[in-house]
């Protein structure tokens, strides 16, 4: 039998700040077996989570293609099925089991199905024994530093029918020149870092990615110069934490840099996400005012709006900075749009200071929100705190802060009825072939009826109605139009 390499928690939390994490050039690089060894095999990826696991999974496509596999996305064809998976909340996690259990019926059917799992999840110790225990149907099992290895692995396993795994709890590494299949021709997600080291004290995300890596600015903007050849009209800029860009590089430059280097592409329309709103900088808010193409939308979590609470949570920031914060943004970059992500029922959490998060999203009236009930992962310094909140309790707090953030949605998109904005056309419309969607630069979604947008054009829409999640329009021509 094959030796394990199994994850450590105690690895996992250690952090060295005089790290420099290694770049490895032309990181796959396939034998002549592994060339062919997919050919005529079929594979899915199915990706949970957040745009660093979207990435992720296109590059793990790319790797199967290179290798010979094709695309297929009923799961009882597929031959091999890979789980790329996230781990932030329990939900997250159980839904992931669910469909493992759900998968055996197929793998019934076609013994030779590769069932794999990647993503977050099996960077948790507990959690690969677990599985290693529990689900022997899964005989592929990577962690997050471990995508250049899905070749061996893969053989192995093909070869030797014999499970595989290899999760490292390393610092990490930098990966250039993976291959990948990025789902859209028109807009794609370029990683800037991977890893986080703020160690918020409910998440666990800095244990399962490892620490702050920041990819290099020329070879960032060498993949941003490649897509505005091909044509790409929109990049989104990818990390834990965007704003720290860099902290961890001997350059010594930052998300500012980062951003105007970006900028001076000329690419169409350039986004980032996740700016922490410790991080954040007024040169940043300078060039973002001043750059025509980066968006003005931000993304900016907030968590709760209470002192004591987000020292809790080792946010390092208060709610008067943030609301300071805020108002910069606000008043600097024009017609900004704000979006935010708020946990209810940490540990203990009072009414009042549940208050306090419900009074931020009064003060700040967010475009968009995410809102989550506090979810206590295994190994995280929040998961130790004793907590007397009932479910109950929590949930209707969730709903009553879902009712102001939608209050707040509708009433920030009905503003927009009655302007003319350009949307950057992604599709059609899956209920009805007459109208097509995309985003506005506010990262608005819009649906329209049209009569002559192609997917990927930049066009006029003038919108009709605001509603909580969306807007309504009718494409205009403006005789500016942007068809190349
Ligand atoms: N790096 C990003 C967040 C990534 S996780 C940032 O700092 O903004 C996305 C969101 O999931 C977080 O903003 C938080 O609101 C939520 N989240 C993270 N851990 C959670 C947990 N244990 N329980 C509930 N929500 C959580
Ligand atoms: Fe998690 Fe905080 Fe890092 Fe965001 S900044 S990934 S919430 S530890
Ligand atoms: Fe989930 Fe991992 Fe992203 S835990 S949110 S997929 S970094």
């Amino acid at each position: 039998m094959n030796e394990y390499i199994l994850p450590s928690a105690k690895q996992a939390r250690f952090r060295n700040t005089a790290y420099q994490a290694p770049i490895v050039y032309d990181a796959i690089k396939l034998s002549d077996n592994q060339k062919h060894l997919g050919a005529g095999f079929k594979y899915h990826v199915a990706t949970y989570g957040c745009q660093a696991n979207v990435r992720d999974g296109e590059v793990i496509s790319g790797i199967l293609e290179n290798m010979g596999y094709t695309f297929t996305n009923e799961l009882k064809d597929a031959d091999v099925i890979i789980l790329n998976t996230c781990a932030i909340r329990e939900n997250a996690e159980k839904k992931i089991l669910g469909t493992i259990g759900y998968l055996k019926s197929f793998k019934r059917l076609n013994p030779d199905m590769i069932i794999g799992l990647c993503g977050c999840i099996p960077q948790q110790e507990q959690m690969v024994k677990m599985i290693i225990d529990k689900y022997p149907v899964v005989e592929l099992i990577f962690g997050t530093h471990n995508i250049p290895s899905l070749p061996t692995l893969l053989e192995n396993v093909v070869t030797n029918k014999e499970r595989n795994v290899e999760v490292f709890s390393t610092l990490g590494s930098i990966y250039e020149d993976l291959p990948s299949v990025r789902q859209f021709k028109h807009k794609a997600f370029v990683n800037i870092m991977d890893g986080c080291d703020k160690f918020c004290t409910y998440c666990i995300v800095p244990y399962t990615r490892g620490q702050q890596r920041s990819r290099r600015l020329e070879d960032i903007l060498k993949e941003v110069n490649f897509l505005k050849n091909e044509g790409y009209k929109e990049i989104t800029l990818l990390g834990q934490n965007v704003n720290a860009y860099g902290k961890d590089l001997a350059e010594g430059y930052t998300f500012s840099d980062l951003l105007e280097k970006v900028s001076d592409t000329g690419l169409k329309r350039i986004r980032f996400t996740t700016s922490h709103p410790w991080d954040f900088d007024d040169k940043m808010i300078d060039i973002i005012a001043k750059r025509e193409n980066l968006m003005p939308f931000i993304h900016l979590p907030l968590q709760s709006g209470n002192d004591e609470i987000l020292k809790l949570m080792g946010r390092r920031y208060t709610a008067k900075e943030y609301k300071e914060l805020f108002n910069k943004i606000k008043s600097k970059i024009k017609d900004v749009a704000i979006s935010t992500d708020i946990i209810v029922g940490f540990p203990n959490e009072t009414e009042e200071q549940f208050s306090d998060t419900l009074d931020m999203v009064e003060f700040c009236k967010y475009d968009n929100a995410y809102s989550f009930i506090f979810s206590s992962r295994e190994g995280t310094p929040a998961a130790t705190m004793k907590d007397q909140i009932s479910i109950k309790e929590k949930k209707e707090r969730l709903q009553r802060l879902n009712e102001r953030l939608g209050y707040y949605s509708k009433l920030n998109n009905k503003k927009w009825e009655g302007k003319i904005v350009e949307v950057l056309v992604d599709g059609y419309s899956k209920t009805n072939p007459k109208i097509m969607s995309g985003y506005t630069p506010q990262q608005k979604l819009v649906n329209f009826s049209y009569d002559n947008a192609e997917i990927g054009a930049i066009i006029y829409v003038e919108i009709t109605q605001g509603m909580k999640n969306s807007l309504n329009g009718k494409q205009v021509h403006l005789g500016k139009e942007d068809h190349e």
